[in-house]
């Protein structure tokens, strides 16, 4: 059991358990706990690509989770969550071989799984929803969408071309959530309601996993043609664009000189 107990605010819960790691992890509860190598340390790289792996694999343990936790969720709903679990396993196995294509192996670095235990901590499946596909997910699709363009400009198109896969999945994975939680609202508006209050629990919990140390100068700009693509609405991605053009103003003022990386 990592540091970060199950933890309740209010009575509700902020943190499921971890998931199970096998003997190869050093599993940590807090981003600062982790190695958070500078972007000029020549492992850099493979620890990028051995976390973005371990996020893949959290992903995947959420929608299995989530299949496992509503048995008696709409079929459509369970067909999608169960597709999303084929294409995370992909992802993961796709990050891992550039772990290993840079000399990485499986294990060399200590993993974070707030995503999992975040999401899994709420027993509503729209919560979940809202919080792993609709929030980290819409939130991957930026830093994807971000890291197409610098994969290309330095002539890493492989990586580039499975960057471009990727984002095709995510943004599916964002657009489901989008249409049953849409659909959930329709059919009960206070629904509004307990998306709302998990969502409140996650950003707490997400708080206290990274810090201020995990966050800083993690901006990526928003993707608005994935995010359009994904099932935002045009007041959705309006709001988000101001929300993001005032994050990097106040970005550009402060002394900028650590790399982080949040998928
Ligand atoms: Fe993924
Ligand atoms: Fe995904």
């Amino acid at each position: 059991m990592s540091a970060l107990t199950v933890v309740r605010a209010g009575g509700s819960q902020l943190f499921a358990p971890d998931p199970a790691r096998d003997g190869r992890f050093v599993v940590k509860a807090r981003w600062i706990e982790c190695d958070n190598l500078p972007g000029a340390h020549p492992l850099h790289s493979v620890q990028f690509f051995h976390r973005q792996m371990n996020e893949e694999v959290d992903s995947l343990e959420a929608s299995a989770q989530a299949l496992a936790d509503f048995p008696n969720a709409p079929w459509e709903l369970r067909l999608a969550l169960a597709r999303q679990c084929s294409d995370e396993a992909r992802h993961a196995r796709a990050y891992r071989a550039q772990v290993e294509r840079r000399g990485g192996h499986v294990g060399q670095f200590p993993v974070l799984n707030f995503q999992y235990r975040i999401i899994t901590a709420q027993d509503d499946l729209i919560a979940r929803l809202a919080i792993q596909n609709r929030s980290f997910e819409a939130g991957g699709l930026d830093a994807i969408a971000f890291g197409i363009g610098e994969a290309r400009a330095r002539s890493e198109h492989e990586l580039a071309d499975f960057y471009e896969a990727q984002l095709a999945d995510e943004i599916s994975h964002v657009r489901f959530a989008n249409t049953w939680i849409r659909k959930a609202l329709k059919d009960d508006p206070r629904t509004a309601l307990r998306i709302g209050a998990a969502m409140n629990r996650a950003a707490e919990a997400f708080r206290q996993v990274m810090g201020t140390e995990g966050t800083e100068g993690v901006e990526y700009p928003a993707a608005m043609a994935a995010r359009r693509d994904a099932g935002f609405t045009e007041e959705e991605l309006q709001h988000l664009l101001e929300l993001t053009t005032a994050a990097q103003a106040a970005e550009r003022e402060k002394p900028a000189d650590r790399t982080a990386a949040v998928v």
